[in-house]
């Protein structure tokens, strides 16, 4: 920066007022410093630009750390790309004047600590990308400056667990990703500030259990993926407080064995059910079939008795029929369950009562 400001003294003499508008060494600058790149120029600082760029691309440099106040004459930034710069610290106060920063990149980096007060200032902040460090836990109230966060990318760090308090003040998130940490528990109360979460991805995470206190305060959640996790058993009302909304659910690859027999109540809403590759052998009464349009059933040891009629009448009235193969009884044994004889002579249980009743 001072060679910067020198080079410009003796280029231009007083009129020096003006130095912060040079574009940077090295860099590239689009029309009036609005957009200035960086991107792989072998950076070892943050270079100061002027407060009239709006976005500073600085990809692909060793930075290693952010220094408190590194942005102080950077401003106006809208948007901030610093992706696979070696960064493996975010040091208080690192982002401190970026009161319009409204996109920060911080993806693929080797980022393990993130200090209290780090994202001060981070006001107008909606799309934080952080996925791909090393991250294993998160102050409580880290994201509280972030009263406009709207979608947090976390995915593919070393979280074990969420605490009370991590997302505390971040009302409106919509979009959390969690996917390919360690997670083991969310903890009662981990949730209870972002209750308005639309999409949530916990997929290839180590839950061995369905977090229900955590999940409960959630209340329109439209996507919701759990593959991948060491999960036996999906308990009643797991999806109760946002059935409404819940469109999409992903309950691939987990060695899923049961369902509880409730475990899809309130749920109304659904059209894609993911549940291949498990050990299912029957699905609960309480999954409606009615608003489903997108299944995969794939590789689960189907019992086809006359618990799957339900399933097995789906599969005939959609087009494009998924793979759903028969594993018990033995005469069945490789059958599609559409094409399995097991079920012909199944009773429509839900009616019998009101019949009863009217004799
Ligand atoms: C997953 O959790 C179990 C304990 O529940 C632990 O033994 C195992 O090491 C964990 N695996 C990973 C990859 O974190
Ligand atoms: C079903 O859902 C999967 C996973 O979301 C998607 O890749 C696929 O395109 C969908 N298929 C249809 C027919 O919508
Ligand atoms: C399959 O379902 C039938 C009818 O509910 C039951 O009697 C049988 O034990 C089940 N078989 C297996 C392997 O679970
Ligand atoms: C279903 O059964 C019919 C007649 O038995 C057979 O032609 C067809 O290939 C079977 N379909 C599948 C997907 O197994």
């Amino acid at each position: 920066m001072q060679r910067l400001t020198l080079m410009v003294i003796c280029l231009l003499g007083p009129a020096v007022q003006e130095a912060q508008s040079q574009c940077p060494d090295q860099c590239n600058c689009l029309p009036n410093l609005q957009h200035v790149i960086c991107d792989n120029k072998g950076l070892k600082e943050i270079p100061q630009v002027s407060e009239s760029t709006n976005l500073l691309n600085l990809q692909r440099n060793s930075l290693g750390s952010i220094p408190a106040g590194a942005f102080s004459e950077s401003r106006g930034l809208i948007s901030l790309h610093m992706q696979h710069c070696q960064l493996t610290e975010i040091g208080s106060q690192a982002f401190k004047g970026l009161k319009k920063l409204t996109y920060l990149y911080l993806s693929n980096n080797e980022i393990s600590s993130i200090k209290p007060g780090a994202f001060e200032d981070l006001t107008k902040l909606t799309y934080l990308y952080l996925d791909g460090n090393q991250i294993s836990r998160l102050a409580k109230g880290i994201f509280s400056p972030m009263i406009n966060l709207f979608s947090l990318q976390l995915s593919n760090n070393k979280m074990r667990e969420l605490r009370p308090g991590t997302f505390a003040g971040a009302k409106n998130l919509r979009w959390l990703h969690l996917s390919g940490n360690e997670l083991q528990t969310l903890q009662p109360g981990s949730l209870d500030d972002v209750e308005n979460l639309a999409v949530f991805h916990l997929d290839g995470n180590n839950l061995s259990a369905y977090p229900s206190a955590a999940m409960s305060k959630l209340r329109v959640v439209e996507e919701l993926t759990l593959g991948g996790n060491p999960m036996k058993t999906i308990p009643d009302y797991a999806f109760q407080s946002f059935g409404r909304y819940m469109e999409r659910l992903h309950l691939d690859n987990m060695g899923l064995e049961k369902f509880s027999d409730d475990a899809f109540n309130g749920v109304t809403a659904i059209k894609s059910l993911h549940l291949d590759n498990n050990r299912l052998k029957a699905l609960p009464k309480s999954l409606k079939f009615g608003t489903i349009t997108n299944m995969t059933l794939l590789n689960n040891p189907w019992n086809c008795s006359c618990q799957l009629n339900s399933l097995r009448k789906w599969l005939d009235s959609i087009e494009s029929r998924p793979d759903a193969v028969c594993a018990t009884p033995p005469s069945q044994r490789g059958k599609q369950i559409s094409n399995s004889t097991s079920m012909r002579r199944c009773k429509e249980k839900p009616k019998l009562p009101k019949r009863r009743q009217q004799h």
